[in-house]
């Protein structure tokens, strides 16, 4: 059976494909589609060839930018990002973690200023991608993956 009939094609905007499928409703999150005026459609347990299940987000009428893209790529570091043009995908972008992280992850230091200020944003500097280790702007405390989770 085809992907396609369980979600409609868009005719311009954003398809994330290849969510991991317990991550869809996460992204939503981070993405930050409030704004957004055009329909998102969002579904998960779909059956995929390749990953068993997995999620799908579409936007139409807007094109995430490159940061935006690559918040994603926290939780869904397979995910692949395809810009629709007139019901073309125009653009295929696989997310790559950013070098620099703002908002999104939790320093793991109680102590940090960030956990402690309401109006200072966390800001991580990304010291390796795979596994994933980053540093905290203000505490400088390195954090490696089981340490990190999402604000
Ligand atoms: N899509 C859409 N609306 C369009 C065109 C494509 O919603 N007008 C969606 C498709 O349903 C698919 C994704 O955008 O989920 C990527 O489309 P396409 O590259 O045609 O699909 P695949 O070849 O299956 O993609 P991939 O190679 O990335 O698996
Ligand atoms: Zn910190």
């Amino acid at each position: 059976m085809k992907k396609e009939l369980s979600i409609s094609a868009i005719k311009d905007g954003t398809v994330v494909d290849h969510i991991p499928n317990n991550a869809a409703l996460k992204l939503v999150d981070i993405l930050d589609l409030k704004g957004v005026r055009g329909m998102i459609s969002i579904a998960t347990n779909l059956t995929s060839k390749t990953m068993g299940k997995k999620g799908i987000i579409k936007i139409s009428g807007k094109d995430l930018t490159k940061e935006e893209v690559d918040k994603i790529a926290l939780i869904a570091p397979h995910a692949t990002v395809n810009i629709i043009k007139n019901y073309d995908v125009k653009q295929k972008i696989k997310v790559t973690i950013p070098q620099v992280i703002n908002k999104i992850i939790k320093c793991s230091n109680p102590n940090c200023i960030t956990n402690n200020e309401k109006n200072v944003i966390t800001k991580f500097y990304v010291l390796n991608k795979d596994p994933l280790k980053v540093r905290c702007h203000y505490c400088e405390r390195n954090m490696e993956k089981e340490d990190i989770s999402l604000l």
